[in-house]
């Protein structure tokens, strides 16, 4: 097996998540991490015991002692350090959103096909072991026509307003996982209906954001959906998606962390997931395990920069139905 040399960028939140992970993912070697905060970099370096720590972002992506770069940096530097990797020759798994813009992320697609190097972007629900069985299941003919999508997140609490000012909104950062997974388990949306509101902490008004939202979906296939989404769930993480169709209906929901139910007093207690990194560990898991085997196999990774364009699209449409309070046709979202 081939070992990949791996340039980690970004050991922020999100970094840090994605270094623990990779401990033990087969033919993975972190040989750098670089962040422009060099002891958030050292953190980075310690956790994985990689080679060397460096705040010098280009040179880490063009060292010749790296085949990989990794992408966990804030968004909005997403579109620019993909194409930068690119261009020096390197598979790239970046996490979600490749930008917030449509003309940013058709440019990154146009950038990257070009090149023909191997880009694969961070929406992990889909290597979920419940998520990839439903997918499965829809495949295998199992749920029949489908006609229903309903899909619930809740984050546990909410991520600083300075991260919200920057994120894109709620549906371009948040509930863009549950427009992929639509998209993933369903079929193409053709138009969404959204409403809004910020009920958690003013700031979000002020941050031209909302807190808590609601949209509606219609497929190109003729099914119709609902999503439902809120920044902060007091009890825990909770998501929670249903597939309905002619012949059964699938779940997925994970109750409890602990496999343990405790019942007493004419009822029970159990644990709530506490956020994504617990929730979705092995989801990420398996992301990088199935990228790494890509690359092993020569073959594509997906999600790729195509299906970032298309559940941004969606993403877009949502934030644009909720401001101007009508439904809007994915066709309608155009790059400005
Ligand atoms: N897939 C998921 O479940 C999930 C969950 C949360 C966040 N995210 C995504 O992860 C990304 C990072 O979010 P976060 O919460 O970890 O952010 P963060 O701010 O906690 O961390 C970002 C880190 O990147 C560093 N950085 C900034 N510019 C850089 C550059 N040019 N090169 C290298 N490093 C740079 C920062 O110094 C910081 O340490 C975002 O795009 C977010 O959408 C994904």
């Amino acid at each position: 097996m081939k070992i990949f040399n791996v340039a980690f960028l970004g050991a922020g939140r999100m970094g840090m998540t994605h270094l623990r992970n990779l401990i033990g993912v087969p033919g993975v070697r972190v040989r750098v991490v670089a962040d422009p905060i060099l002891a958030a970099a050292q953190a980075g370096a310690a956790a994985v015991n990689a080679e060397r720590a460096s705040s010098d972002i280009e040179a880490t992506i063009n060292a010749s002692d790296v085949d990989v770069v990794m992408i966990a940096t804030p968004t909005g530097t997403h579109a620019e350090l993909i194409e930068r990797a690119v261009r020096a020759g390197k598979p790239v798994w970046c996490e979600k959103p490749v930008a917030m813009t449509l003309a940013g992320t058709e440019h990154v697609v146009q950038t990257v096909e070009a090149s023909k190097h191997p880009v694969m972007i961070g929406f992990m629900r889909r290597f979920d072991p419940g998520y990839a069985a439903a997918k499965h299941a829809i495949e295998a003919g199992e749920v029949g026509r489908i006609e229903r999508f309903r899909a619930l997140s809740c984050d546990t609490t909410p991520p600083p307003l300075a991260f919200i000012k920057t994120s894109g909104g709620i549906f371009v950062d948040m509930m863009v996982h549950d427009f992929d997974m639509a998209r993933f388990l369903v079929g193409e949306i053709e138009e969404v209906s959204a409403w809004g509101a910020a009920l958690i902490d003013p700031g979000f008004a002020e941050a031209g954001d909302v807190d808590t939202c609601v949209a509606m979906l219609r497929f190109a296939n003729g099914a119709v959906g609902t999503i439902e989404g809120t920044r902060r769930a007091t009890w825990g993480y909770d998501i929670r998606t249903e597939i309905a169709g002619s012949k059964a209906k699938l779940v997925v929901e994970a109750q409890n962390k602990t496999p343990l139910l405790m019942a007493r007093n004419v009822g029970h207690e159990g644990d709530y997931f506490q956020s994504f990194p617990d929730r979705f560990e092995t989801a990420y898991k398996g992301e990088m395990a199935y990228f790494i085997d890509c690359l092993q196999k020569g073959q594509m990774p997906s999600p790729g920069v195509r299906d970032a364009l298309a559940s941004l699209r969606v993403a877009l449409a949502a934030t644009q139905s909720l401001r101007e309070g009508r439904p809007v046709k994915i066709s309608e979202v155009s790059a400005q």
